[in-house]
């Protein structure tokens, strides 16, 4: 995966960024809606993207790195098309939400904040998601999946492989 990020910081276009900054150049607390159109263009914010904008915005690069590992809206590394959120809230938890997320470990070979080397899914473990007359429940990006079985698990899986 070191080799494949590597690859992904190299062959960035800063032009999107570029835009992104030139809107909001004037504006006074211009970081935080640049970091963000700039996570909404990339998907992540890349690491030349943070240089950039510390050089734009007459930062310091460490700023702005703190802001982004402060705020757990930012990411720092490509992420999956398809981000699956599991639910560990209480309710999950005691209708088997471990087993789900072991299951789905092994399925994807990837377990809590981690990517496919594809980029196409992300899992992450949450806190209650709101659904809890569901549990154990899963989201896939805004897709919501509930009162889920190993099969059940197994049938979205499969659904989103298949998906481009
Ligand atoms: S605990 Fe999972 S939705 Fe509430």
């Amino acid at each position: 995966m070191s080799s494949t990020a590597e690859n992904v910081q190299e062959e960035i276009d800063l032009g999107p960024a570029n835009k992104v900054i030139d809107k909001y150049l004037t504006m006074k607390g211009a970081l935080m809606p640049v970091l963000q159109e700039i996570q909404e263009e990339y998907g992540y914010i890349p690491e030349p993207t943070v240089h950039l904008v510390a050089e734009r915005l007459n930062v310091y690069s460490s700023q702005i790195f703190g802001v982004l590992t402060f705020y757990a809206q930012f990411h720092l590394e490509p992420r999956g098309k398809y981000i699956i959120r599991v639910c560990m809230g209480t309710a999950c938890h005691v209708k088997g939400a471990g087993r789900i997320a072991d299951t789905l470990e092994e399925r994807l070979g990837i377990g809590h904040a981690q990517t496919t080397e594809d980029l196409k899914f992300t899992v992450e473990h949450v806190a209650c998601i709101g659904a809890c007359g569901m549990a154990p429940v899963i989201m896939v990006n805004d897709a919501t999946f509930g009162s889920l079985s190993v099969q059940k698990l197994d049938e979205v899986i499969v659904k989103y492989k298949a998906m481009d």
